[in-house]
């Protein structure tokens, strides 16, 4: 995959909102409940998706450089919430619906996030004949008692056994590990993390846990009952990450994720690299061209009050934004800073009008925080873990 090529990709996300529980730590738009019409949800995403692409047809035209109206979708993305809560069918009828309103490439990524309890795990084939061809599975832990502290449904075992038979369907599959967990110490994540390498996925995304405010864990934080390692562990942990993911072959190409060359996540390198992709339902985002401008959209997160735009408007969005080159230019920089291989000068002065301040540069760079060869700049990893600061830095 070159890299011109993956510029100009065009993703599509698909958000399934509901969980079977809700974990203590998690502010993703999830939500709980006894029963659902699983049919009408997946209606009102197929809806939300003839809206964008009706929206999309006419800036598409004028600048489609494929001869097609429309962008050519090379992913597919069904993130959650939990999406292996949904049965393949309804996989199936969303995947058919992209495919009858935009080209699809002739080897489209196609990736379904799964919890790893076993009735999630049951739909894995079905989920292989809809075509989803890649499965990132939420592992979170390898270790019972913090599973459990998580929330989790699943064990350490029930996680395994859904990690082998998702390696036995897809031949793409990552997992999901969270760390600097309550009272974790740097020689057992070691291990753990050496556990879970010995599974040989080709791709791992490795979170540090974030105490989000206004859940469950932020409350123990503020209320001293859950204790998260400090800076010091904190950093020392996220150096072990490092050191142990380099020597089995996955380096970091992004903050938080891992892989061996050429496995790196599609679709997730269509954000970081500041490509267009479309979002469809409840609380999804979306940066497409509509209507002749770059647009951001954001959906309503709450799945009843989302539902009811749908079937009064044809969409969901609470949200459809045109942006400013203020805008553009500030999230372009803080999302390609986020990778590896960080920004290409040139492509950013070209798109944007303007570079980026030379001296503001070396600035940074003298302090450690940046660097730049061949025409990129890059965010060491002192520099990854202060990205907003970066930026603050480099825009003031
Ligand atoms: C949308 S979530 C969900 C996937 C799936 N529902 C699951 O939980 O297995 C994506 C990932 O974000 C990570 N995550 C969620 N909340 C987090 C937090 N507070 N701190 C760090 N990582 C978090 C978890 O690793 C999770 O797998
Ligand atoms: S299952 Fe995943 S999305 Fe749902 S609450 Fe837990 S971490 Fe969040």
């Amino acid at each position: 995959m070159t890299m011109e090529k993956l510029k100009s990709s065009f993703g599509v996300y698909v958000h399934w909102p509901f969980c079977a529980a809700k974990c203590p730590y998690c502010d993703f738009n999830s939500h709980v409940r006894t029963a659902i019409d699983e049919d009408g949800w997946v209606d009102g995403i197929l809806a939300e998706l003839d809206w964008l692409a009706e929206n999309q047809g006419a800036s598409a035209a004028a600048g489609a450089t494929n001869g097609s109206a429309r962008p050519i979708v090379e992913t597919i993305f069904f993130g959650g919430g939990t999406p292996s809560l949904m049965s393949g069918k309804s996989v199936g009828r969303i995947l058919q619906k992209i495919a009858a309103l935009w080209p699809m490439a002739n080897d489209p990524e196609i990736t379904l996030e799964a919890n790893p309890a076993s009735v999630d795990a049951a739909r894995f084939a079905d989920y292989r004949a809809a075509w989803v061809n890649r499965v990132s599975l939420g592992v979170q832990a390898l270790n019972d008692a913090d599973l459990k502290k998580l929330g989790r449904l699943h064990d350490v075992a029930e996680a395994e056994a859904a990690l082998n038979m998702a390696m036995g369907i897809f031949s793409r599959v990552s997992l999901d590990l969270i760390y600097a967990r309550p009272d974790q110490s740097d020689a057992a994540w070691r291990e753990e993390l050496k556990h879970a390498l010995a599974f040989g996925t080709d791709h791992l995304s490795l979170y540090q846990l974030t105490i989000e405010p206004e859940t469950p864990y932020a409350l123990l934080h503020r209320t001293g009952r859950l204790r998260i390692p400090d800076e010091d562990l904190a950093a020392g942990l996220y150096e072990t990450t490092q050191e142990l993911t380099q020597a089995a072959g996955l380096p970091a190409y992004e903050i938080s994720n891992h892989a061996r060359p050429g496995q790196e996540s599609r679709h997730n390198l269509i954000y970081w690299r500041y490509g267009d992709y479309a979002g469809a339902g409840p609380g999804a985002h979306g940066r497409l061209n509509l209507n002749g401008r770059r647009t951001a959209t954001a959906a309503i997160r709450l799945p009843e009050r989302w539902r009811d735009a749908v079937s009064k408007g044809g969409h969901g969005f609470g949200e459809v934004t045109p942006i400013g080159d203020d805008e553009g230019s500030r999230e372009h920089l803080l999302m390609n800073l986020r990778l590896a291989e960080g920004i290409d000068l040139a492509a950013y002065e070209k798109r944007w009008g303007a570079g980026l301040d030379g001296g503001k540069v070396a600035a940074l760079a003298k302090q450690g925080f940046v660097a730049c060869e061949d025409g990129r700049l890059t965010a060491t990893p002192s520099g990854r873990l202060l990205l907003n600061r970066v930026i603050e830095e480099l825009l003031i």
